[in-house]
């Protein structure tokens, strides 16, 4: 399905992320993933295609980290697909108690970072790349003791929003909603993570979205529940 597609997956060492790998690979991709801990990204990567699996530890807040990852990624250049999975949750906290340091490094890794990994990237970019972002929920409408984590994806999708009217190829926000993730297990402890849907019920749009063909839509925000079993770019 996506014979030879050259993807770039962040966060591949957990959740969504972890998954997407898995799956671009079983669908023909080759694959580069980047995270910060080594040995999560190889587990992620056991049993794949040595010659479609890869990975790069490094972390994308920093510059050095996504000088890593660009050297990397010349491997797999023309990139055609680059899903910015990574993310952090940071502190459930009300506004008024939000800690300082915490509001810098949410927001600096969950848009900052993508969007200069972004343009470390655009040499090694297909002239028409599908680009993905990961939003939420909290981002669309903000809600209470959410804090930089929901301010941040508003950010994100505003980022995503100027991208899709400037470049050529497909620019997706995808907001997976609740999944059952390591990060969703820390933003709602209490929460049963057999209740909500799983990191493989919700990866195929993002299988679909990576093969939009040029004239399907750009800048389009999709709430990938919608479109479990269902194809998002059908009748779009
Ligand atoms: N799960 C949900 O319910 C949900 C809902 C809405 C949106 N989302 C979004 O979906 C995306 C994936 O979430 P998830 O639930 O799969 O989270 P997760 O399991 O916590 O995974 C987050 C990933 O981000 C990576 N990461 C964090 N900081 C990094 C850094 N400084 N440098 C490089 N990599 C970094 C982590 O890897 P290392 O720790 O190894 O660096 C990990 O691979 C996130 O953007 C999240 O905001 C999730």
């Amino acid at each position: 399905m996506l014979a030879d597609r050259s993807v770039l997956i962040t966060g591949g060492s957990s959740g969504i992320g972890r998954e997407l790998v898995r799956q671009f690979v079983a669908n023909g991709a080759r694959v580069l993933t980047t995270a910060r801990r080594e040995s999560a990204l190889l587990e992620t990567i056991e049993g794949l295609d040595p010659d479609r699996a890869f990975i790069v530890p490094a972390d994308l807040g920093s510059r050095t980290g996504r000088e890593i990852i660009t050297t990397e990624a010349l491997r797999i250049a023309p990139i055609d697909v680059v899903v910015h999975a990574a993310g952090i949750l940071g502190p459930k906290a009300r506004l008024a108690d939000y800690p300082e340091d915490a509001w810098h490094e949410v927001f600096h890794i969950n848009a900052t970072s993508v969007h200069l990994l972004h343009q470390a990237l655009v040499p090694l970019l297909a002239p028409t790349a599908t680009i993905i972002g990961l939003a939420s929920s909290v981002g669309r409408v903000g809600r209470g003791e959410w804090g930089m984590y929901a301010i941040s994806k508003a950010a994100l999708e505003g980022w995503l929003e100027v991208l899709a009217d400037e470049w050529e190829g497909p620019v997706y926000s995808v907001n997976p909603g609740g999944t059952a993730t390591a990060m969703r297990a820390e933003a709602m402890p209490d929460e049963d993570p057999a209740t909500i849907p799983s990191p493989a019920d919700i990866a195929p749009i993002f299988l679909r979205l990576a093969r939009a063909e040029p004239g399907e839509p750009s800048g389009s925000k999709f709430d990938a529940r919608d479109f479990i079993g269902a194809d998002p770019l059908a009748g779009a």
